[in-house]
Protein backbone atom coordinates (compact mmCIF):
# COMPACT_ATOMS: atom_id res chain seq x y z
CA UNK A 1 0.00 0.00 0.00
CA UNK A 2 1.26 3.72 -0.75
CA UNK A 3 1.98 5.99 1.76
CA UNK A 4 -0.54 8.24 3.16
CA UNK A 5 1.57 10.99 2.01
CA UNK A 6 1.80 10.29 -1.46
CA UNK A 7 -2.03 9.54 -1.49
CA UNK A 8 -3.14 12.26 -3.31
CA UNK A 9 -0.78 14.05 -4.97
CA UNK A 10 -1.60 17.11 -6.88
CA UNK A 11 -0.95 18.19 -10.11
CA UNK A 12 1.01 21.43 -10.32
CA UNK A 13 -1.65 22.98 -11.98
CA UNK A 14 -4.29 22.05 -9.72
CA UNK A 15 -2.43 23.13 -6.45
CA UNK A 16 -1.25 26.81 -7.41
CA UNK A 17 -3.17 28.41 -4.78
CA UNK A 18 -2.80 25.83 -1.60
CA UNK A 19 1.06 25.31 -1.60
CA UNK A 20 3.54 28.50 -0.37
CA UNK A 21 5.70 29.37 -3.40
CA UNK A 22 9.03 31.86 -3.47
CA UNK A 23 9.81 34.31 -6.06
CA UNK A 24 12.88 33.58 -8.41
CA UNK A 25 12.87 37.06 -11.08
CA UNK A 26 10.14 37.19 -12.56
CA UNK A 27 8.97 33.33 -12.16
CA UNK A 28 6.79 32.29 -9.03
CA UNK A 29 8.45 28.41 -8.45
CA UNK A 30 8.05 25.85 -5.42
CA UNK A 31 10.22 26.44 -2.58
CA UNK A 32 12.71 23.18 -2.99
CA UNK A 33 12.43 21.01 -0.41
CA UNK A 34 15.89 18.67 0.52
CA UNK A 35 18.38 17.34 2.75
CA UNK A 36 21.85 18.96 2.48
CA UNK A 37 20.77 22.52 1.17
CA UNK A 38 23.13 25.16 1.71
CA UNK A 39 22.91 27.20 4.99
CA UNK A 40 20.57 30.11 4.38
CA UNK A 41 22.48 33.25 2.90
CA UNK A 42 21.67 36.07 5.64
CA UNK A 43 22.40 39.54 4.77
CA UNK A 44 26.00 39.43 6.87
CA UNK A 45 29.62 37.89 5.61
CA UNK A 46 31.30 36.24 8.37
CA UNK A 47 34.99 36.70 8.76
CA UNK A 48 37.74 35.82 11.46
CA UNK A 49 38.27 38.92 12.47
CA UNK A 50 36.79 43.11 12.62
CA UNK A 51 40.79 43.64 11.20
CA UNK A 52 39.92 41.13 7.92
CA UNK A 53 36.62 42.42 7.52
CA UNK A 54 37.93 46.32 7.30
CA UNK A 55 40.73 44.79 5.04
CA UNK A 56 38.79 42.91 2.52
CA UNK A 57 36.21 45.48 2.50
CA UNK A 58 39.12 48.24 1.61
CA UNK A 59 40.98 45.47 -0.96
CA UNK A 60 37.83 44.24 -2.46
CA UNK A 61 34.92 46.21 -2.29
CA UNK A 62 35.68 49.68 -1.71
CA UNK A 63 39.78 50.19 -2.51
CA UNK A 64 40.04 54.29 -1.97
CA UNK A 65 43.10 56.23 -2.52
CA UNK A 66 42.75 57.69 1.16
CA UNK A 67 41.18 56.37 4.69
CA UNK A 68 40.31 58.94 7.53
CA UNK A 69 40.02 57.26 10.84
CA UNK A 70 39.52 59.17 14.62
CA UNK A 71 41.97 59.80 16.77
CA UNK A 72 40.40 58.10 18.94
CA UNK A 73 40.37 54.67 17.50
CA UNK A 74 41.19 50.83 18.46
CA UNK A 75 45.10 50.42 17.48
CA UNK A 76 44.46 47.20 15.32
CA UNK A 77 43.00 49.82 12.56
CA UNK A 78 45.61 51.58 12.49
CA UNK A 79 47.97 48.00 12.63
CA UNK A 80 45.66 47.33 9.44
CA UNK A 81 46.77 49.97 7.83
CA UNK A 82 50.11 50.69 7.85
CA UNK A 83 50.50 46.79 7.52
CA UNK A 84 48.43 46.19 5.06
CA UNK A 85 47.35 49.43 2.91
CA UNK A 86 50.92 51.25 3.20
CA UNK A 87 49.61 53.09 -0.21
CA UNK A 88 46.95 54.24 0.90
CA UNK A 89 47.27 57.66 2.17
CA UNK A 90 46.28 57.35 6.06
CA UNK A 91 44.99 60.75 7.55
CA UNK A 92 42.89 61.41 11.14
CA UNK A 93 40.39 63.17 12.14
CA UNK A 94 40.00 65.14 15.87
CA UNK A 95 37.29 63.09 18.44
CA UNK A 96 36.80 65.41 21.47
CA UNK A 97 36.26 64.66 25.08
CA UNK A 98 32.71 63.71 24.37
CA UNK A 99 33.27 61.77 21.70
CA UNK A 100 31.86 63.91 18.89
CA UNK A 101 33.70 63.43 15.70
CA UNK A 102 35.22 66.77 13.84
CA UNK A 103 34.68 64.95 10.27
CA UNK A 104 36.68 66.16 7.32
CA UNK A 105 35.59 68.56 4.59
CA UNK A 106 37.91 67.67 2.06
CA UNK A 107 36.73 64.03 1.71
CA UNK A 108 36.33 63.36 -2.12
CA UNK A 109 35.08 60.42 -3.93
CA UNK A 110 38.32 58.40 -4.09
CA UNK A 111 38.03 58.58 0.71
CA UNK A 112 36.98 56.37 3.07
CA UNK A 113 35.55 57.85 6.11
CA UNK A 114 35.87 55.54 9.08
CA UNK A 115 32.88 56.38 11.82
CA UNK A 116 32.56 53.97 15.00
CA UNK A 117 29.96 53.21 17.31
CA UNK A 118 32.08 54.22 20.37
CA UNK A 119 31.22 51.28 23.01
CA UNK A 120 27.52 50.85 22.03
CA UNK A 121 26.67 54.64 21.94
CA UNK A 122 25.24 55.75 18.68
CA UNK A 123 27.45 57.78 17.15
CA UNK A 124 26.54 60.53 14.20
CA UNK A 125 28.03 59.73 10.95
CA UNK A 126 30.34 60.66 8.84
CA UNK A 127 27.28 62.81 6.22
CA UNK A 128 30.09 64.15 3.67
CA UNK A 129 28.78 64.76 -0.21
CA UNK A 130 31.13 62.39 -1.68
CA UNK A 131 33.41 59.20 -0.55
CA UNK A 132 32.55 56.34 1.18
CA UNK A 133 31.61 56.23 5.18
CA UNK A 134 32.50 52.77 6.88
CA UNK A 135 30.45 52.06 9.90
CA UNK A 136 32.01 50.37 12.62
CA UNK A 137 29.71 48.69 14.42
CA UNK A 138 32.32 46.30 16.69
CA UNK A 139 30.80 47.24 19.82
CA UNK A 140 27.04 46.57 19.17
CA UNK A 141 25.29 43.65 19.03
CA UNK A 142 24.11 42.78 15.04
CA UNK A 143 21.01 44.33 14.29
CA UNK A 144 20.89 47.18 17.13
CA UNK A 145 22.04 49.89 15.00
CA UNK A 146 18.87 50.95 13.40
CA UNK A 147 19.02 53.67 10.38
CA UNK A 148 18.91 56.99 10.77
CA UNK A 149 22.31 56.72 9.83
CA UNK A 150 22.15 57.34 5.87
CA UNK A 151 23.63 60.21 4.57
CA UNK A 152 21.26 63.00 3.35
CA UNK A 153 19.26 62.41 -0.01
CA UNK A 154 21.36 64.08 -2.21
CA UNK A 155 24.76 63.04 -1.27
CA UNK A 156 26.42 60.03 -2.87
CA UNK A 157 28.46 59.11 -0.38
CA UNK A 158 27.98 54.54 -0.08
CA UNK A 159 27.83 53.27 3.21
CA UNK A 160 29.43 49.81 4.13
CA UNK A 161 28.95 48.78 7.46
CA UNK A 162 31.30 46.30 9.48
CA UNK A 163 32.72 44.98 12.78
CA UNK A 164 34.17 42.65 15.12
CA UNK A 165 32.10 40.47 17.08
CA UNK A 166 34.51 39.73 19.83
CA UNK A 167 33.57 42.60 21.29
CA UNK A 168 29.82 42.57 21.86
CA UNK A 169 29.63 38.51 21.97
CA UNK A 170 31.36 36.00 23.85
CA UNK A 171 33.37 34.46 21.46
CA UNK A 172 36.70 33.75 20.50
CA UNK A 173 37.17 35.27 16.99
CA UNK A 174 34.76 36.93 14.58
CA UNK A 175 34.24 39.73 12.41
CA UNK A 176 31.43 40.96 9.83
CA UNK A 177 30.62 42.50 6.81
CA UNK A 178 26.73 43.41 6.04
CA UNK A 179 25.80 42.55 2.78
CA UNK A 180 26.58 39.20 1.03
CA UNK A 181 29.56 39.18 -0.52
CA UNK A 182 31.94 36.10 -1.68
CA UNK A 183 35.95 36.14 -0.17
CA UNK A 184 38.28 33.73 -1.25
CA UNK A 185 39.62 33.23 2.30
CA UNK A 186 43.26 33.24 3.50
CA UNK A 187 44.06 29.75 4.91
CA UNK A 188 44.17 29.86 8.63
CA UNK A 189 44.37 27.61 11.32
CA UNK A 190 42.59 29.50 14.09
CA UNK A 191 45.41 28.89 16.49
CA UNK A 192 44.44 32.05 18.69
CA UNK A 193 40.91 31.03 19.08
CA UNK A 194 41.89 27.59 19.43
CA UNK A 195 44.21 28.57 22.62
CA UNK A 196 41.75 30.95 24.12
CA UNK A 197 39.11 28.66 23.91
CA UNK A 198 41.73 25.90 26.05
CA UNK A 199 43.18 28.36 27.99
CA UNK A 200 42.82 27.95 31.84
CA UNK A 201 44.14 31.18 33.50
CA UNK A 202 45.09 34.59 32.55
CA UNK A 203 48.21 34.06 30.99
CA UNK A 204 46.93 31.53 27.93
CA UNK A 205 44.02 34.49 27.69
CA UNK A 206 46.80 36.65 26.99
CA UNK A 207 48.94 35.17 24.53
CA UNK A 208 45.69 34.34 22.84
CA UNK A 209 45.25 38.10 22.75
CA UNK A 210 48.61 38.50 21.60
CA UNK A 211 48.12 36.05 18.54
CA UNK A 212 44.81 37.57 17.55
CA UNK A 213 46.37 40.93 17.94
CA UNK A 214 49.44 39.76 14.92
CA UNK A 215 46.82 38.00 12.95
CA UNK A 216 46.39 40.29 9.41
CA UNK A 217 44.84 37.66 7.42
CA UNK A 218 41.47 38.03 5.85
CA UNK A 219 40.07 34.42 6.89
CA UNK A 220 36.64 32.74 7.77
CA UNK A 221 35.17 32.70 11.70
CA UNK A 222 35.33 29.61 13.34
CA UNK A 223 32.11 27.16 13.44
CA UNK A 224 31.54 27.57 17.00
CA UNK A 225 31.68 31.24 17.14
CA UNK A 226 28.99 31.82 14.66
CA UNK A 227 27.13 29.02 16.54
CA UNK A 228 27.49 30.85 19.67
CA UNK A 229 26.27 34.47 17.71
CA UNK A 230 23.26 33.03 16.41
CA UNK A 231 21.93 31.69 19.25
CA UNK A 232 22.93 34.51 21.25
CA UNK A 233 19.70 36.01 22.93
CA UNK A 234 20.55 39.41 22.30
CA UNK A 235 17.32 41.12 23.97
CA UNK A 236 18.33 39.84 26.93
CA UNK A 237 22.20 40.62 26.80
CA UNK A 238 21.12 43.91 26.20
CA UNK A 239 18.54 44.27 29.74
CA UNK A 240 21.49 42.79 31.44
CA UNK A 241 24.48 45.44 30.22
CA UNK A 242 21.98 48.33 30.32
CA UNK A 243 20.95 47.63 34.12
CA UNK A 244 24.74 46.75 34.83
CA UNK A 245 26.25 49.85 33.36
CA UNK A 246 23.06 52.09 34.78
CA UNK A 247 24.21 50.77 38.26
CA UNK A 248 27.76 52.11 37.67
CA UNK A 249 26.65 55.40 36.20
CA UNK A 250 24.60 56.06 39.18
CA UNK A 251 26.47 54.60 42.07
CA UNK A 252 30.31 54.81 41.20
CA UNK A 253 31.97 57.37 43.34
CA UNK A 254 34.54 58.72 41.53
CA UNK A 255 35.26 60.23 37.82
CA UNK A 256 32.12 61.04 35.67
CA UNK A 257 30.60 58.77 33.17
CA UNK A 258 32.00 59.63 29.55
CA UNK A 259 28.80 58.99 27.91
CA UNK A 260 24.96 59.18 28.85
CA UNK A 261 23.86 55.94 27.24
CA UNK A 262 19.97 55.59 25.64
CA UNK A 263 17.71 53.53 26.81
CA UNK A 264 17.74 51.71 23.33
CA UNK A 265 21.21 51.52 23.33
CA UNK A 266 22.95 48.17 24.47
CA UNK A 267 26.44 49.31 26.39
CA UNK A 268 29.67 47.38 26.26
CA UNK A 269 31.73 49.19 28.55
CA UNK A 270 30.81 51.58 31.13
CA UNK A 271 33.88 54.77 30.52
CA UNK A 272 34.66 56.61 33.65
CA UNK A 273 36.52 60.05 32.79
CA UNK A 274 38.88 59.91 36.32
CA UNK A 275 40.61 63.31 37.41
CA UNK A 276 43.88 62.69 36.99
CA UNK A 277 46.32 59.75 35.86
CA UNK A 278 47.54 58.76 39.04
CA UNK A 279 44.18 58.90 40.69
CA UNK A 280 43.37 56.36 37.92
CA UNK A 281 46.05 54.20 37.63
CA UNK A 282 45.96 54.11 41.80
CA UNK A 283 42.70 53.06 41.44
CA UNK A 284 42.79 50.39 38.59
CA UNK A 285 45.73 48.77 40.52
CA UNK A 286 43.86 48.55 43.43
CA UNK A 287 40.57 47.25 41.70
CA UNK A 288 43.66 44.35 40.49
CA UNK A 289 44.33 43.45 43.99
CA UNK A 290 40.29 42.48 44.76
CA UNK A 291 39.99 40.81 41.56
CA UNK A 292 38.22 43.17 39.86
CA UNK A 293 39.92 44.25 36.12
CA UNK A 294 39.70 47.23 34.11
CA UNK A 295 40.96 48.76 31.08
CA UNK A 296 42.37 51.70 29.43
CA UNK A 297 40.39 52.53 26.04
CA UNK A 298 42.36 53.39 23.99
CA UNK A 299 45.85 54.49 24.56
CA UNK A 300 46.59 56.58 21.70
CA UNK A 301 48.78 54.74 18.14
CA UNK A 302 51.87 55.56 18.72
CA UNK A 303 52.12 56.13 14.96
CA UNK A 304 49.72 59.37 15.84
CA UNK A 305 51.88 60.40 18.64
CA UNK A 306 54.66 60.43 16.09
CA UNK A 307 52.79 62.19 13.66
CA UNK A 308 50.69 64.58 16.15
CA UNK A 309 52.43 67.77 14.18
CA UNK A 310 49.81 66.54 11.06
CA UNK A 311 47.15 65.58 13.37
CA UNK A 312 45.08 66.86 16.11
CA UNK A 313 45.29 64.85 18.90
CA UNK A 314 44.91 66.67 22.02
CA UNK A 315 41.57 65.38 22.84
CA UNK A 316 42.40 61.89 22.16
CA UNK A 317 45.46 61.88 24.37
CA UNK A 318 43.21 63.59 26.86
CA UNK A 319 40.82 60.43 26.89
CA UNK A 320 43.68 58.07 27.17
CA UNK A 321 45.03 59.83 30.31
CA UNK A 322 41.78 59.94 31.95
CA UNK A 323 39.38 57.04 31.16
CA UNK A 324 38.69 53.75 32.85
CA UNK A 325 36.67 50.93 31.42
CA UNK A 326 34.69 48.92 33.82
CA UNK A 327 33.24 45.89 32.40
CA UNK A 328 29.16 45.35 32.77
CA UNK A 329 29.15 42.25 30.69
CA UNK A 330 25.67 39.93 30.67
CA UNK A 331 27.63 37.25 32.89
CA UNK A 332 28.21 39.93 35.70
CA UNK A 333 24.54 41.13 38.07
CA UNK A 334 23.65 43.74 40.55
CA UNK A 335 25.92 42.07 43.32
CA UNK A 336 29.13 42.10 41.20
CA UNK A 337 27.96 45.44 40.01
CA UNK A 338 27.64 46.19 43.93
CA UNK A 339 30.94 44.97 44.26
CA UNK A 340 32.61 47.42 42.21
CA UNK A 341 31.19 50.18 43.76
CA UNK A 342 32.13 49.24 47.08
CA UNK A 343 35.59 48.41 46.21
CA UNK A 344 36.37 51.93 44.71
CA UNK A 345 34.56 53.75 47.50
CA UNK A 346 37.05 52.03 49.77
CA UNK A 347 39.89 52.80 47.26
CA UNK A 348 37.97 56.57 47.54
CA UNK A 349 37.98 56.53 51.60
CA UNK A 350 41.29 54.82 52.19
CA UNK A 351 43.34 57.94 50.52
CA UNK A 352 42.64 57.24 46.98
CA UNK A 353 45.58 57.94 45.02
CA UNK A 354 48.34 56.88 48.11
CA UNK A 355 47.68 53.16 46.42
CA UNK A 356 50.15 52.83 43.50
CA UNK A 357 50.36 48.80 43.45
CA UNK A 358 52.46 47.27 40.28
CA UNK A 359 49.89 44.37 40.06
CA UNK A 360 48.87 44.70 36.31
CA UNK A 361 52.32 44.36 35.14
CA UNK A 362 52.05 40.89 32.73
CA UNK A 363 48.46 41.54 32.75
C1 LIG B 1 36.00 49.76 17.24
C2 LIG B 1 36.80 48.57 16.81
N1 LIG B 1 36.88 48.26 15.51
C3 LIG B 1 37.57 47.20 15.08
C4 LIG B 1 38.26 46.39 15.95
C5 LIG B 1 39.06 45.23 15.43
O1 LIG B 1 38.45 44.02 15.75
P1 LIG B 1 39.24 42.65 15.86
O2 LIG B 1 40.04 42.67 17.11
O3 LIG B 1 38.19 41.59 15.85
O4 LIG B 1 40.12 42.57 14.66
C6 LIG B 1 38.20 46.66 17.32
C7 LIG B 1 38.94 45.83 18.26
O5 LIG B 1 39.05 46.06 19.43
C8 LIG B 1 37.46 47.79 17.77
O6 LIG B 1 37.38 48.10 19.07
Amino acid sequence: MKPHLFAAKPSAESDSSARPRVAVGEKTVPKTIASRLPPVRGNYTWFSSGRAAFAYLLSEIVPVRTVYLPTYVCWSLVDVMLNRFPETQLKFYSVDRSLNCRYPIDADADTAVLSIHYFGHRAEMYRGKEGVLLEDCSHVPLGMITPDKHPPEEASVRRMSFGSLRKAYRVADGGFVEGFFNPVFEADRHLSSWLRLQATDWKDLREAENMTDRHWKISDISGHSLAAILQTDVESVHRQRRQNEQFLAQHLTVGNPMVQFRADECPLLHNRLIESTSARDSLRSYLATQQIFTSVHWPVHEHLIRNRDHFDCEDAAWIDRHVLSFPVSEDYDFDNMERICNAVAKWHRSGASRFVGNTLSGM
